[in-house]
């Protein structure tokens, strides 16, 4: 098996922003709060996508709602099947960006469209183009968390559900893969399917602080329990896992394995699902360097926090946190994220319903 290479570019340094803090709601200002929402959703024929990092009384509202949580793949496959004239994508901002890819006559909003992701902001469009450039003999995958400008550059988009049949597939076929921006899910991907792969230097803010050395005493006092991991944490947390996958295939097997106890290495959002579809199990969530590091180091994404009861109410009522996309770079993006789309629905691999 061959090794990857990690392209010795200069990684951008991303701005990390504080966690927002919000006001807390009393129980009868949350559901007055609710209920205005839900009335500004039907007054615009609107839906509310929303992601499993996002704060649970948004998840809750979404299902409450008509709308819908799920992982990446499929807040994309829902919203390209959804009637609605306006989707609110309760999330970071290339979910709101695929969504309207897909959905050029909907209007998609977001409450915070400063909601980016360390992984799309340390990928800036004209380093990628020039290292697609030197590698012509490459077909370009990449991963969903990326600007819509990259994804143009792109033959295949991929998020962390399908990533793997999907190299597997072009593998089969003989083709080396220029992959961004995700140096460790690159690796886990090239380590599971053999495949040449050329790697972008990029990183998950949140999944990159799991600590392999506290995993592991973790893992001692609870030896019973099944450790599920996200494929963008670092090697030394993946080669711990019993389980690797989506959010959505995490949440899967916290209800399916006959465990009782789960370590979980993936944002802490996350427990808000796994909790409602699996009460009684025990959810733990994977070491960080916790308290005392840095505010990255707390397992919640500072840019899924950006979402909030509060302000998803104030872009219902003023509509101006709207995505706009070039309809250039729209034509172009259209095509790696509908073959992603294509081939999950030919392999029948997520589409998963609340
Ligand atoms: P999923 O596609 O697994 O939901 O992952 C999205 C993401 O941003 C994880 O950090
Ligand atoms: Fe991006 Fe990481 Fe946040 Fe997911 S958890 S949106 S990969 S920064």
């Amino acid at each position: 098996m061959s090794n990857p290479t990690l392209e010795a570019l200069p990684s951008p340094i991303v701005e990390v922003p504080p966690h927002p803090i919000w006001p807390t709601l009393g129980a009868a200002q949350k559901s007055a709060l609710k209920a205005r929402i839900r009335d500004l959703l039907k007054a615009r024929d609107a839906v509310l996508v929303a992601h499993y990092y996002t704060d649970g009384d948004i998840q809750a509202l979404a299902e409450e709602s008509g709308g819908y949580v799920a992982d990446s793949l499929d807040m994309a496959r829902f919203g390209a099947e959804s009637d609605a004239r306006t989707l609110v994508v309760c999330g970071v901002r290339f979910m709101g960006e695929t969504a309207k890819i897909l959905n050029p006559e909907k209007q998609i909003l977001m409450p915070d469209l400063r909601a980016t992701c360390s992984l799309d902001e340390g990928c800036p469009v004209e380093a990628f183009s020039a290292f697609c450039d030197a590698h012509p003999d490459h077909s370009v995958v990449v991963y969903a968390n990326t600007s819509a400008e990259v994804k143009a550059r792109a033959d295949w988009v991929v998020t962390s559900s399908i990533a793997l049949p999907i190299v597997e597939h072009l593998s089969a076929r003989g083709e080396k893969i220029l992959w961004a921006p995700d140096k460790h899910l690159g690796r886990y991907i090239q380590r599971m399917t053999g495949t040449d792969m050329l790697l972008w230097n990029g990183a998950c803010v949140v999944h990159d602080e799991f600590k392999s050395f506290a995993l592991e005493r973790l893992r001692q006092l609870h030896p019973d329990a099944a450790v599920l991991v996200h494929p963008e944490s670092p090697a030394a947390i993946v080669d711990q896992a019993d389980l690797v996958g989506s959010t959505t295939q995490l949440i899967k097997a916290v209800v399916e394995m006959p465990n009782q106890a789960f370590i979980i290495a993936t944002d802490a959002g996350i427990f808000w699902k796994m909790h409602q579809l699996a009460p009684h199990k025990t959810l733990l969530p994977a070491p960080t360097a916790g308290e005392g590091a840095t505010c990255e180091s707390c397992a919640r994404c500072p840019w899924m926090a950006m979402n909030s009861l509060q302000n998803l109410e104030q872009v219902l009522n003023s509509g101006d946190q709207e995505i706009h996309i070039d309809p250039a770079v729209r034509e172009r993006a259209v095509i790696p994220i509908q073959r992603m789309l294509d081939f999950a629905r030919a392999h029948g691999i997520g589409g998963k319903r609340n």
